[in-house]
């Protein structure tokens, strides 16, 4: 029998994430090489080494199910934030939050409103419950709040707010944000992701936790970015009792392993650890604009750790340049950006080496562009 007639049909339409590419990946067609990742905005630091030592004393104890509602995680997130742990669910990845919240709330034929380009994975999880995404293009690379409200219907179920945006780094204001919820009507809910917003430096941002329990607002956080865990998978949602519960309605059993429960606990208790992660990210940006302007390219200012950079010519050929340099970065096509990239921040060496990098590629496409208009 043909594989269309046994799938659902909403499955067949998707068109898969593609993740930035790994090491592994390309060691296998360049080679071994000093590689620098700058491609998955990861934390360049590392995991704290809290996280580590948490995970090497847990590790003897992987033949037994991990604790199913991440207890100790829980307390500990609401216990930082102030909130009654029913307000928190964890689980492997706010990727896996995010499909949470759509297979809770999302039927048949609802539509889904978020950003063109944003995070894409808020377009595969609508399509999987047969949801209808409707994509709103930004306006200066920036949430255009008032066209997702023109967009607004009988059938909107979900609004997808990516703060800082994935893949431009830009955020909203907190006073248009406050508007904008209030003119939604209490039916749609707003699904503010934070993945990001350890990184802003905004003081007009506005603050995810201002808003759970009070909106029909879910905030999602992770452990991938400023906690340095993205290997381990884990992610929360905070947002009010009843939105909440309908998460742990369509949770798994055991969604998070031993190891990362206990690195995640470290992980929120080394503080300091985040601080330095957030000041290098803050340090390097600064450190990007200034030698993007020397170079004579243009970027979108970004809060968040990566920035969305014009090469002003097709960034599949800079990324491919930049591979052979032993750099990965994240080329724009997909986004709809074809001459843009998404490069992580680095440490201040691998922000060195990335602009040397990237001043040889572009120079050597200057000459390469004068030597074939010569001949
Ligand atoms: C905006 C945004 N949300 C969510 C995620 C997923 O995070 P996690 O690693 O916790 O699944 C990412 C990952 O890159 C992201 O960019």
């Amino acid at each position: 029998m043909k594989i269309e007639k046994l799938a659902r049909k909403n499955i067949l339409k998707i068109v898969s994430y593609v993740p930035g590419k790994s090491i592994e990946e390309v060691q296998k067609e360049y080679g071994a090489k000093r590689w620098i990742k700058l491609a998955s905005n990861e934390n360049v630091l590392g995991p704290s080494p809290k996280a580590i030592e948490a995970v090497r004393k847990e590790l003897s104890k992987v033949h037994l199910y991990p604790e199913g509602p991440c207890s100790i995680l829980r307390q500990a997130i609401g216990q930082k934030f102030s909130l009654p742990e029913k307000r928190v669910v964890i689980s492997n990845g706010a990727d896996n939050l995010i499909l949470m919240i759509a297979c809770a709330f999302v039927n048949e034929g609802d539509e889904v409103i978020m950003a063109d380009p944003t995070f894409s994975v808020y377009t595969n999880v609508t399509q999987i419950m047969g949801g209808k995404p409707i994509k709103v293009r930004l306006k200066d690379y920036t949430h255009d709040l008032d066209g997702i409200l023109k967009r607004v219907s009988r059938k909107t179920k979900l609004i997808f707010v990516c703060n800082p945006n994935n893949p431009t780094g830009t955020t909203v204001s907190k006073e248009s944000f406050d508007t904008f919820l209030s003119r939604l009507p209490e039916r749609v809910i707003v699904i503010l992701d934070e993945a990001y917003g350890e990184f802003v430096e905004d003081p007009c941002n506005p603050d995810g936790l201002d808003y759970v329990g009070k909106k029909q607002v879910i905030l999602l956080r992770t452990f991938s970015k400023v906690y340095g865990l993205a290997g381990l998978r884990i992610g929360y949602a905070l947002g009010r009792e009843d939105l909440i519960d309908c998460l742990y309605q369509v949770r798994e059993p055991f969604p998070v392993h031993r190891l990362a429960q206990a690195a995640a606990v470290a992980a929120l208790n080394d503080e300091k650890h985040a601080v330095r992660s957030v000041q290098m990210v803050c340090e390097g940006r600064r450190y990007l604009y200034k030698e993007l302007s020397r170079i004579g390219l243009s970027y979108v200012p970004s809060q968040a750790n990566f920035i969305f950079i014009d090469f002003h010519k097709d960034s599949e050929e800079v990324f491919r340049a930049l591979l052979k340099e032993g750099i990965i970065i994240r080329p724009g096509k997909a986004w709809g950006y074809p001459t843009f990239g998404r490069v992580t921040i680095g440490r201040r060496a691998e922000n060195r080496r990335f602009i040397r990098a990237l001043e040889e590629v572009l120079h050597k496409g200057t000459l390469k562009s004068l030597l074939r208009q010569s001949s």
